[in-house]
């Protein structure tokens, strides 16, 4: 007998862009509704820098918070060239900082402000490596001449291995990985304990042809893109093998629809409003129910060197309907991924 309701500790999302202002107020509900805590990506305009500005967005965030949701962000430094070191490293020892985010400059939204050069932020990255301060990473090279499909499994190669080599305490993880060769570098990094990787529900649900199915799909476009099936398939394996590495991020990323239906469309799943459907059907086609409650609500504390949740959620195998759209309070519209659409899956709440 399949199982139709799972009851597991309650989750967590290690990557999220909840944005600011009214976007912010439309989204903030969706993760607040499924997950105990996540980790809030700091590429605003202008970026989250100093913890100064990490305590006012936390505030923000809380003030958007609706009644009732015993919800906890946890605030990221977007690393810069010029990242003060003493205040990154005041920030995470007071608490405010969880982690600090590394954009390549120019890899995606919002990132113009990010590192040009590691060389440049090498004494950041020694200190982080000395406090235990984790290094969240856009693995993705910026060279154009590199094919948008190799960014990543080149990054493994040219960048993150040289850097795990030179600093040797570094804990890092590898977000929303996309490739067979993420999953296979950080299985070779495992028993060190301080490679993670974040797995997305679209990058396990969908795979490069789903952007061109029948007409190119705006929506589905994010960035690592959708690599072929056979990465997919990977995903899915190293998501549901329970292995301690591999954790929950959504990367959900909000953009109007304006923003997305453009000549020049932005990078981006919106995946909050559905998420937990999402990935209890991934689950549910791989028969590995079993696992999600490892990747969905253990894994990720773990790494982070947290407490497990200590309440539960239920999730039933009832279809769910995806809203059409979400609308924030200045009159934009937001697609969530599968608009409109019906997921297998029901997030029924807390248990
Ligand atoms: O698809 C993406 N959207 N990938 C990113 O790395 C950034 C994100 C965003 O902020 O929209
Ligand atoms: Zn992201």
């Amino acid at each position: 007998m399949p199982t139709d309701r799972l009851v597991l500790r309650r989750p967590d999302d290690w990557h999220v862009h909840l944005r600011d202002g009214a976007m912010l107020k439309a989204v903030l509900p969706f993760t607040a509704h499924q997950f105990g805590r996540a980790i809030i990506m700091p590429n605003l305009k202008p970026p989250v820098t100093r913890t100064a500005d990490a305590v006012a967005y936390r505030e923000r965030i809380l003030a958007a918070l609706p009644e009732g949701h015993a919800f906890t962000p946890l605030m990221t430094a977007y690393l810069t060239d010029g990242t003060d070191a003493d205040d990154l490293a005041q920030g995470f020892e007071d608490g405010v900082f969880a982690a600090a985010k590394l954009y390549p400059a120019n890899a995606t939204t919002n990132s113009a402000h990010g590192v040009t050069d590691l060389g440049k932020i090498a004494p950041v990255l020694e200190r982080m490596a000395e406090i235990g301060m984790p290094l969240l990473i856009h693995g993705e090279v910026t060279d154009a001449h590199v094919d948008i499909f190799d960014r990543e499994a080149v990054f493994l190669e040219r960048t993150l291995g040289p850097l795990l080599e030179r600093y040797a305490a570094l804990r890092v993880v590898l977000e929303h990985a996309t490739t067979a060769e993420a999953v296979a570098f950080v299985r070779e990094h495992a028993a060190s304990g301080r490679v993670g990787a974040t797995i997305t529900a679209h990058h396990l649900l969908i795979n490069r042809s789903h952007l061109f199915a029948g007409g190119i799909r705006p929506h589905l476009y994010c960035l690592p893109i959708a690599k072929r099936e056979t990465h997919r398939v990977a995903l899915v394996e190293a998501a549901t093998s329970g292995e301690g590495p591999f954790f929950l991020g959504t990367d959900t990323a909000p953009h109007t629809v304006t923003a997305k239906e453009s000549a020049c469309g932005c990078a981006g799943c919106f995946t909050a409003a559905n998420a937990m459907e999402l990935y209890a059907e991934a689950f549910d086609e791989a028969g590995a129910l079993d696992k999600l409650e490892a990747f969905a609500s253990l894994n990720g504390p773990r790494f982070y060197g947290l407490p497990v949740n200590e309440d539960k959620v239920v999730l039933e195998r009832t279809p769910s309907t995806t809203p059409d759209i979400v609308l924030t309070a200045d009159g934009e519209a937001v697609l969530p991924f599968r608009s409109g659409e019906t997921t297998r899956w029901t997030f029924a709440g807390a248990a």
